[in-house]
């Protein structure tokens, strides 16, 4: 496995292949190592019996056929529903051309709920090197569970204190700083990413918090301040940015020098940065 980056901006899958495939699916994830991703975003929640699972939203109703927050539900629970069927064919952002992800019931893995330990096995066996970008979801109601499980698991996997930064494949992302710091303190070689909405006073003069080496702004920020995008830049930061996918706004973040762009269209993105 090579350590160096190997392009400079990297092309990150925002929940998989999403635009394509159901989100957080190993069909989406699979989707965007085909289409070649750098990198692969994933958020994770604890179930009721303590599982890091790869769910976005606090409830399980609008990606699968069952209903109930994830925090109440137990692993075994998630595991008897289906992450697929909601992503019908009408439901693919309108796009005339037909997307080449299939629902394949057959195909349970695919579509089923996905554990974050299955999507580092997935991430560890790609044959080139694909790097994992872990948010951690509403950490503060956890009191610092997420963080804790999530170091576990990766120690499980050796990839909890990596030697420096850059040869870890794997960071966390957050929009709590305290979070991050929690990852920090007991891992202070991972990296981590924080993630801004808007550019708060606290934030304008490019400062994160502390130890913090990359920014996670949303293409709203790059879009109406480029000038902190600079900043920030110029503090030796670097600038992950979420969610792009039209071909204007991955020109926007090549202008401005951004380090990661994470986006639904892997495969979109690639080609418009000649890849
Ligand atoms: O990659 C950061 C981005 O995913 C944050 O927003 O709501 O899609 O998790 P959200
Ligand atoms: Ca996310």
């Amino acid at each position: 496995m090579t350590h160096a980056r190997q392009h400079p901006t990297q092309v990150v899958a925002h929940r998989g292949a999403s635009e394509d495939a159901p989100e957080h699916t190993l069909a989406a994830y699979r989707k965007a190592i085909e289409d070649g991703a750098d990198a692969l975003e994933c958020d994770v929640r604890l179930t009721a019996d303590g599982h890091l699972v790869c769910v976005h939203d606090r409830r399980v109703n609008r990606t699968s056929n069952g209903r109930g927050a994830v925090s109440a539900l137990e692993l075994s629970d998630l595991a008897a529903l289906d992450f697929g069927s909601w992503k019908t064919r009408d439901s693919f952002g309108g796009r005339t051309e037909e997307p080449d992800w299939e629902h394949r019931p057959e195909d349970r893995e695919a579509t089923s709920v996905l554990t974050l330990e299955r999507l580092l096995e997935l991430v560890l066996d790609a044959e080139r090197r694909v790097e994992l970008a872990i948010e951690t979801k509403h950490p503060t109601r956890w009191a610092g569970q997420v963080e804790e499980r999530l170091l576990l698991l990766l120690k499980r996997f050796g990839l909890d204190a990596p030697a420096t930064a850059e040869e870890s494949p794997v960071r966390v992302m957050s929009f709590s700083a305290r979070s991050l710091h929690r990852v920090r303190a007991a891992s202070p070689t991972l990296p981590t990413v924080y993630l801004t909405q808007f550019v708060s006073p606290r934030l304008r003069d490019g400062r994160l918090p502390a130890g913090v080496r990359i920014a996670g702004p949303s293409l709203r920020i790059a879009r109406s301040h480029p000038a902190y995008i600079e900043r920030l830049k110029e503090s030796g930061h670097q600038v992950h940015v979420w969610t792009v996918n039209e071909p204007r706004d991955v020109d926007l973040c090549l202008g401005l020098g951004v380090d990661a762009i994470i986006t639904n269209r892997p495969r979109a993105v690639l080609d418009r940065l000649g890849r």
